[in-house]
């Protein structure tokens, strides 16, 4: 296939001239979601909560699910799915969704109070406990995720300054380990010193951002995936990736986990050191999604050298999607501009029969990429994908 190659620049002027497109209709997507979602929760009946949607590979229709438990890191993303389809209801149809996303979220309660398994934690609460408090303001929510918030920290190294990601890899990896994914479980910490936990949470958050803006990007704002530390000293001792084509590439998820977490940690702690990082890992982003990709959806890495013929992250672009919309309201106008065009042209792309599910399956959409390397979950419907595709969504009707 033809590979298309922009410069960052003509990017920018393609999005400058569409300023006239017709504005992305994000109720509409909003309500093909909710159909996906009634046709998901049909099929899940009898409601076995301890069981939660995961992915749909090629030729099946609906969800494989794994068992709700600390090891399974995607546990959070279906109760979170159902907050924020809640979210976008009218009240005749909240009642019922409300009941079932609290049967999915209360079923995660023990992970808070067990010892930490690994960073997953904060994706775990987040997406169940968080989201669901954002709707109901159950104080049960609320103390639930405070807790998980005190058992996340204790992953924390004060020597090296980031919390250790992985406990079981670290002889694998030669020392602590610290991946890019880490960065959005930080929001767990920040959220929770500014509701009633310890203020030395923030203090944990902000310490491990720093240390990861250090180390964990290369000159031009790309990052490694995995970054390495001498646990006793804290030195860095060398990125590689897990996930990625190679210790040097650009693994697309990767990439996004980056922008979407300096985004929020800005947004939590108004840092200016953070909003020009969050900026400066966007920015290497478009410029390599636009001199590799043929729409506004990533290859799965950017450096695979199969070049478009490799397969897609459709959940990369809805992670990113939902971090411009955050972060195109915090910079100057122009940047503001480009960041919310980029955002609007990622749900356009993503709202196309290219990656819509609609009549094949029952996720909102297909074309995601889990572990590469490990070949597992090429090409498929992962549930994270639809997670910040309706996060993204909420944000641009707002
Ligand atoms: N956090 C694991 C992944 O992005 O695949």
């Amino acid at each position: 296939m033809k590979r298309i190659i922009y410069t960052i620049s003509a990017a920018l002027l393609c999005l400058s001239s569409c300023t006239t497109e017709k504005a992305f209709d994000a109720e509409s997507q909003l309500d093909y979601c909710h159909q996906q979602v009634e046709k998901a929760l049909a099929a899940l009946q009898p409601y076995d909560f301890t069981q939660e949607p995961r992915n749909i590979l090629d030729g099946q229709a609906l969800w494989n699910c794994r068992e709700a438990k600390a090891e399974e890191w995607c546990s959070g993303f279906w109760p979170g799915i159902l907050w924020m389809d809640y979210a976008s209801r009218n009240e005749e149809e909240r009642a019922e969704l409300g009941k079932v996303a609290a049967g999915y979220t209360e079923v995660l309660k023990p992970l808070a109070y067990q010892p930490a398994y690994d960073h997953d934690l904060g994706f775990i609460i987040i997406n169940s406990f968080l989201k669901g408090y954002e709707q109901t303001h159950n104080e049960a929510y609320k103390t639930i995720a405070l807790a998980a918030a005190d058992t996340l920290a204790t992953l924390f190294n004060p020597t090296v300054g980031t919390m250790l990601s992985w406990p079981r890899h670290v002889k694998d990896y030669g020392g602590h380990n610290t991946i890019m994914d880490n960065m959005i479980n930080l929001e767990l910490l920040l959220w929770a010193a500014d509701n009633g936990g310890s203020p030395h949470l923030r203090d944990i958050a902000v310490k491990h951002a720093e240390t990861t803006m250090e180390n964990h990007f290369r000159p031009d704002g790309s990052c490694y995936h995995v970054a390495v530390y001498d646990t006793l000293t804290g030195d860095f001792i060398k990125g590689v990736t897990h996930q990625g084509y190679a210790d040097w590439s650009m693994w697309s998820r990767g990439q996004s986990w980056a922008i979407y977490g300096y985004t929020m940690v800005y947004r939590y702690t108004h840092d200016k050191r953070f909003l020009d990082f969050a900026q400066k890992v966007t920015d290497i982003y478009l410029k390599r999604l636009g001199e590799t990709s043929d729409d506004w959806v990533p290859l799965w890495d950017m450096d695979d050298p199969r070049g478009t013929d490799a397969p897609k992250d459709a959940s990369a672009a809805c992670v990113v999607a939902s971090a411009l919309l955050d972060l195109c309201q915090y910079v100057e106008v122009d940047k503001a501009e480009t960041y919310r065009a980029a955002a609007g042209h990622m749900l356009t792309d993503l709202s196309t029969e290219r990656y819509q599910s609609r009549d094949k399956n029952v996720a909102f959409l297909m074309h995601s990429t889990g572990h590469h390397p490990a070949g597992s979950e090429i090409d498929a419907s992962i549930v994270y994908a639809d997670y910040y595709y309706i996060e993204a969504l909420l944000k641009y009707k707002k």
